[in-house]
């Protein structure tokens, strides 16, 4: 039998009483998170957001509150009405905040039952992500869950606060819209009334936030849904959240103030302190440091060591004299028993493929032949990362291309991003193991990283075409515009277009924008664009460019990645409240579905495939 609620209040949360409370008269509600029966006396642990409050049921004080604490079970939805009392000594629980009382219960009302739950959510860990997916709601009660959605609302508030009083105004923009070029496919909602006609939900509000700036607006944000369909991983979300914003009259450098600004205060709400401002470096530069325009600083970098090797040594290892010799240095790997280190060479073989040899130096050393060199690599790499010596505790290896194997496509570049594509898969792979990637401790827990002057173009394999590297509104370098080198040099034009890093993950991308029709016109032709193909995608934009449009810029910030990181979450589905598997599917509500003829009909849709 269940009891109704009537008038009974709740006077405190499962998390707040404390000693200093006891005597008093109160009533709590939550679930049972843990029952125990010890014949006479029944102990209820009840659980709600806040924290756990132990509830003690006496048969002699209560026998009806008793009989009602035998039929709980877990999860059940309980009213405890009683008295605090603090615990004794011996009875104390450290562990809890709650762990010096407990609530002699004088009442005790089942608010609701609940079936057996296919988990638990007082377990710690569940590993099958599948079932806590599909039951999302008793996944969210568990206290990290509800962490973690704690630390995004505050970073989310700090953030608004912030910007608001830099003077931006958040504007919201449409969810049903056009196609936006962010390079993903769009998500498509059909017309009803404009048959075989389809909005696209965003898949970021830029051309919106670009107008907002055509219309004297200024300073605008958003904490912006932006929808993808693109192939999913740990850190993509068809659905996903950004920290959305645009100025007018902008230099980089204020972009990159407001930015470090926000980022601070969000940091500061989770109560981790963060330096401003941060580090940059172009792009050429982390490519040839890191071999990623992503680098991760808690990293050493890369560094050439060819000079370690004498003119016999590189022709008796059977390394091409003519690229760098590149060393990448591992923290804390050294420890490898034979099975990690077979996975370890077979990693290294599947990642740099056949055309590449790597040297492990710590195996040189042990060589008789060979341990003079094994120093002098120790010795070149370490000058070369700006450290005294490589830690011996710390792994190194060399990769260079081997003797004979050189093709026109085998240069610098090709070679630095190589080693930086392994050196991640590397740490990826053996994570576990990898010093520099424990979350808590080390000072520089927070690398934080400004990467400028991408590339404008990339070279498209697929297509064989130039296109572009973020997004078709980035302006180019004014320099490289007035030397001409749109026509004469695609390659070399840079953007005033860059990205913020955290760690290794990119957090967000923003750019210097066009403002100039003829400019932006000139843009869509170089990237193969016909000025019909240009009008009919962006007409509305090419005219409002035509109206005063003032120089303006910004960038966009995962939120859902700052939580992740903040959270110390491995995945986005930790901190989004109802997200999608790697296949785009929502478990708990089951979608996609097939709709009915009705519907298809109403919207003039006929499916190929049922
Ligand atoms: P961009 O496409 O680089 O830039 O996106 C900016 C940031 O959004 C986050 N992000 C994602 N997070 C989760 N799941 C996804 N599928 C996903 N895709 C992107 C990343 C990324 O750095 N309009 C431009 C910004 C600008 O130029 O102002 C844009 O959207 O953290």
């Amino acid at each position: 039998m269940l009891d109704f609620l009537g008038t009974k209040q709740r006077t405190h949360n499962c998390g707040e009483l404390r000693p200093a409370n006891a005597g008093q008269a109160i009533t709590i509600m939550g679930w049972v998170n843990r029952r125990r029966d010890h014949g006479n006396l029944i102990f209820l642990d009840l659980r709600d957001r806040y924290g756990i409050t132990q509830v003690v049921l006496d048969k002699d004080l209560s026998p009806d509150g008793h009989a009602k604490a035998e039929q709980a079970r877990p999860e059940y939805v309980i009213c405890a009405t009683g008295t605090v009392r603090e615990r004794s000594a011996e009875t104390v629980n450290p562990k809890m905040a709650t762990g010096g009382i407990e609530i002699v219960a004088n009442e005790l009302l089942i608010l609701n039952d609940s079936k057996v739950p296919p988990f638990s959510p007082a377990e710690e860990a569940i590993g099958n992500e599948e079932l806590r997916l599909k039951y999302r709601y008793l996944d969210l009660r568990r206290p990290e869950m509800q962490h973690n959605f704690e630390v995004r609302h505050k970073v989310a508030l700090a953030v608004r606060e912030y910007l608001s009083n830099e003077g931006f105004f958040e504007v919201e923009t449409p969810f049903m819209t056009r196609s936006t070029p962010e390079g993903a496919r769009d998500y498509l909602v059909p017309s009803r009334v404009h048959p075989g006609e389809f909005y696209a939900l965003p898949q970021s509000p830029q051309l919106f936030k670009q107008i907002l700036m055509i219309s004297g607006m200024d300073r605008y944000f958003q904490i912006a849904r932006c929808f993808r369909d693109e192939d999913l991983r740990a850190d993509r979300q068809p659905e996903f959240t950004q920290i959305d914003l645009e100025m007018t009259f902008p230099q980089q450098e204020d972009i990159f103030r407001t930015v470090e600004g926000f980022l601070k205060a969000a940091f500061d709400v989770s109560g981790e302190n963060i330096e401003a401002p941060f580090p940059r470096m172009t792009y050429d530069e982390a490519i040839r440091q890191y071999g990623i325009d992503k680098p991760d600083l808690r990293l050493p970098p890369l560094t050439d060591v060819r000079e370690a090797f004498t003119a016999e040594e590189l022709v008796s290892l059977k390394i091409e004299a003519g690229l760098p010799v590149i060393a990448i240095v591992i923290p804390g790997q050294v420890e490898m028993s034979n099975t990690q280190r077979k996975a370890f060479v077979q990693e290294i073989d599947r990642t740099v493929g056949p055309d590449l040899a790597f040297l492990d130096v710590r195996r040189l050393e042990k060589s008789a032949d060979y341990a003079a060199l094994a120093q002098r690599i120790d010795a070149a790499a370490a000058k070369n990362c700006g450290l005294d010596r490589v830690e011996p505790e710390n792994r190194l290896i060399v990769l260079s291309p081997r003797l004979g194997t050189m093709a026109p496509a085998m240069d610098h570049l090709w070679l630095y991003k190589k080693a930086g594509q392994l050196r991640l898969e590397l740490a990826k792979r053996f994570q576990d193991e990898h010093k520099a990637f424990e979350k808590k401790g080390a000072a520089d827990d927070y690398r934080f990283l400004w990467v400028t002057d991408f590339p404008f173009f990339e070279w498209d394999e697929e297509t064989k075409t130039w296109t572009f590297a973020h997004h078709p509104f980035t302006s180019p370098h004014e320099d490289d515009l007035k030397a001409g080198r749109m026509e004469s040099d695609p390659e070399a034009v840079r953007a005033l277009a860059y990205d913020i890093v955290l760690n290794g993950t990119e957090l967000g991308s923003g750019s210097i924008r066009i403002h100039r029709q003829d400019v932006q016109q000139q843009i869509f032709r170089a990237l193969g664009m016909s000025d019909e193909e240009a009008k009919e995608r962006f007409g509305f934009f090419l005219e409002a460019l035509q109206y005063g449009t003032p120089p303006h810029g910004g960038i966009a910030l995962g939120l859902d990645r700052l939580v992740m990181i903040l959270a110390g979450a491995s995945s986005l589905r930790e901190v989004i409240a109802f997200p999608k598997t790697a296949k785009a599917i929502d478990l708990m509500v089951d979608a996609p579905t097939p709709v009915s003829d009705i519907q298809l009909r109403e919207l003039h849709i006929r499916p190929t495939k049922q």
